[in-house]
């Protein structure tokens, strides 16, 4: 994901980056929307509930979602009773979206195709300002932040929910062991810096990023989990390729035997975690953090 150390540099908050970390462009999601629609995005409901509960959204309130897929955070909070702005930079995300509220015949909720780093939104817009797994994995998150703090009202709020330690991410440990069995060259994830995705994995750096975002009262919730119910090594290996583009980057050059090796070595261990005949339970922590526009 980066070629070598001498391109670290640290940011203003002592976090590693690199210039040259890898970001999956806008038509790298487009591929992926089916399928993240279809194997990821609904798992992910309770968590957005439980977010948009710490954020202290309202029936009513005006909701901006920034790289907001399918509408992880949209679709809750439009069935709230929210006026809903859907923003991503994948236009077949957006479709998704869309199709989902012309499916629920929801009022109020609308998407538009946008850049996370530069919104096309008036000052002062919002009620809440969310982003659920999409601002975390920008490569100019202090840029993203601000622009989220920019757009929503004073007085108003802004969510955005992280992954916490990738150590303890129980799907990806358990893929990457997968795929190691199979290619035992693969190193791993590298760790200095880590990948995009878990640039503020500790909930400390993310509590400064929206303190220097401009934001008040700032919370980090660590109380809550993902919990990804998986029956089998194929469904797994639909979430990982549906989740993010890079997984498919990664296995998509294995061939194929050495791809339904790798399910099969997953059905194995995921057969070891689960306690009888049902799915095996694989959670991942989180950080959800809330801050206030003050002024
Ligand atoms: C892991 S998905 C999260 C989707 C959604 N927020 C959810 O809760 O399910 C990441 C999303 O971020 C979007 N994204 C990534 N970089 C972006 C950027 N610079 N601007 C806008 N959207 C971006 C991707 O297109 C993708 O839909």
């Amino acid at each position: 994901m980066h070629d070598t150390e001498d391109e670290a540099m640290r940011t203003n908050d002592g976090t590693a980056t690199t210039t040259d970390q890898h970001v999956a462009p806008p038509e790298a999601w487009d591929r992926i929307a089916a399928g993240y629609d279809r194997f990821v995005a609904p798992g992910e409901e309770p968590i957005a509930r439980a977010a948009l509960g710490l954020a202290g959204l309202r029936p009513g309130d005006r909701f901006l979602d920034v790289a907001a897929g399918p509408g992880g955070l949209s679709l809750p909070a439009a069935r709230l009773g929210a006026e809903v702005l859907a923003t991503d930079w994948s236009p077949a995300m957006i479709e998704r979206f869309e199709a989902r509220v012309r499916e629920e015949g929801l009022p109020n909720a609308e998407g538009r195709v946008m850049d996370a780093h530069a919104l096309d939104v008036e000052d002062g817009t919002f009620d809440v300002t969310g982003s659920q797994f999409g601002v975390m994995l920008v490569p100019d998150q202090p840029l993203a932040l601000r622009e989220m703090v920019r757009v929503t009202r004073p007085g108003g709020r802004v969510l955005l929910i992280a992954y916490g330690s990738p150590a303890e991410f129980q799907a990806l440990q358990v893929f990457i062991a997968a795929l190691q069995a199979v290619d035992p060259g693969f190193e791993g994830l590298p760790d200095d810096p880590p990948p995009l995705e878990f640039q503020v994995a500790d909930p400390e750096v993310l509590r400064r990023r929206l303190t220097d975002a401009g934001l008040g009262d700032v919370t980090v919730d660590t109380t809550h989990e993902e919990r990804l119910e998986i029956g089998s090594g194929q469904q797994l290996w639909d979430w990982m390729l549906g989740s993010n583009p890079i997984a498919g980057d990664i296995v998509g050059d294995l061939p194929p035997e050495q791809q339904a090796g790798m399910r099969q070595v997953l059905n194995q261990m995921l057969r070891r975690r689960s306690p009888g005949t049902g799915p095996a339970v694989l959670t991942a922590p989180l950080n959800i953090g809330v801050g206030t526009k003050t002024s």
